[in-house]
């Protein structure tokens, strides 16, 4: 039931301030300002080595996660899309874990590389939203995500509950590693307890996105720029556009512009820069700026001292809530997901089933 609203895909992006409240409360403690797992004893002191692999935005969650695992917990990360992980021989020794993240659970490449690591001796931890799949029953460590059934092919709330959950165990990792103070501990569950506020904040921008949709809407080709862990967003920005308004769209990490995508600028190639005020601020907006000198039409996507600071020169901007960098890409998800729900919407493509696409990926 899609209740007041027009497709599936608008309802679940709306539901995201509550799914993620819901997921998170599986893995906070906060009045203790403590984070935790659905199994509290489930020991991760041991692990030296993580490998991530998903498909789709799936994988672009695991991309985000790879900054996180890596900052907070100083633990190495792999990271493979699923259809390619068991081509490349990956070197699995023993005390890794092996994470795959996965809406339906039944992805064939991400269950057939979970088996894999399985017999590699690896520790399996599955990210799934479906309680009963597959992968929920072949893994020794169970993360649900708390989104409720997902029916748009183009997944949303999947992917900012996904975030919410690797962020989460991103801080159980670096505290069994010794990694994390208790106040630092406490630092993260403030953070994350205000996702979801933030996510209604930049759900507020819903109509202004809706109207800034034309501008996309008549683009043959549109690109992603974004620094850091808005780098995925980039990707998954893309991904979005593409699976539901048939627009080539491609992410790229805002410093590979000049090295080749940047001689695709012209005045008909809209670009959308991800961009939140920050440390990466100043080196993503001279990349935006060289798109601008050569004719780009940029999208800012910033909050209102990034807007404030590089807002000029840009046909439109969409200013977030400010936030902390931690749970940045949760929120930013959400202007990312309405833009190419709107582009869409305008363009009247079948928004919930795209063409050529299923909602669960069960070949290889
Ligand atoms: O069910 P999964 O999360 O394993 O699915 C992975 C991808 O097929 C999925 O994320 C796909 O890319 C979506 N259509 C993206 O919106």
């Amino acid at each position: 039931d899609k209740g007041n609203h027009r497709h599936f895909m608008q309802k679940e992006i709306y539901e995201q301030p509550i799914v993620v409240a819901q997921t998170l409360r599986s893995y906070l403690q906060r009045l203790e300002g403590k984070v935790a797992l659905p199994i509290p004893d489930f020991d991760l002191s041991g692990i030296k080595r993580v490998t991530i692999v998903a498909c789709g935005t799936s994988f672009y969650a695991g991309m985000v996660a790879k900054y996180w695992f890596e900052q907070f917990a100083r633990v190495p990360v792999d990271l493979d899309v699923a259809s390619e992980f068991r081509y490349r021989a990956p070197v699995m020794e023993p005390g890794g874990l092996m994470i795959v993240i996965s809406q339906s659970g039944e992805t064939a490449d991400t269950l057939a590389a979970l088996r894999h690591a399985k017999n590699e001796g690896q520790t399996i931890a599955a990210v799934v939203n479906v309680p009963t799949s597959s992968m929920a029953r072949e893994a020794d460590l169970l993360l649900p995500t708390h989104a409720g059934p997902e029916i748009g092919v183009a997944s949303t709330k999947a992917f900012t509950c996904q975030l919410s959950v690797l962020a989460a165990l991103a801080a159980n990792l670096a505290k069994a590693k010794g990694r994390l103070s208790a106040d630092e501990e406490k630092q993260i569950v403030r953070h994350l307890a205000e996702a979801p506020a933030a996510i209604n904040g930049a759900l507020a921008y819903d109509e202004a996105i809706e109207g800034m949709a034309g501008a996309v809407a008549g683009a043959r080709d549109v690109l992603y720029l974004g620094r850091g862990t808005d780098y995925p967003l980039a990707l998954e920005g893309a991904l979005k556009l593409k699976e539901i308004s048939y627009i080539h769209a491609e992410g790229y990490a805002a410093g590979e512009m000049k090295h080749g995508p940047i001689a695709l600028i012209d005045e008909h190639v809209p670009v959308i820069v991800i961009a939140p005020s920050g440390p990466l601020f100043e080196k993503t907006v001279s990349n935006m700026q060289e798109v601008q000198a050569r004719g780009g039409k940029v999208i800012l996507i910033s909050d209102y001292d990034g807007i404030e600071a590089a807002g000029d020169g840009c046909i439109a901007t969409i200013t977030m809530p400010k936030v902390h960098p931690l749970i940045a890409p949760i929120v930013y998800a959400v202007p990312v997901q309405l833009l190419a729900y709107h582009v869409a919407v305008a363009k009247g493509t079948d928004v919930d089933q795209p063409r050529n696409l299923a909602k669960s990926v069960t070949v290889e």
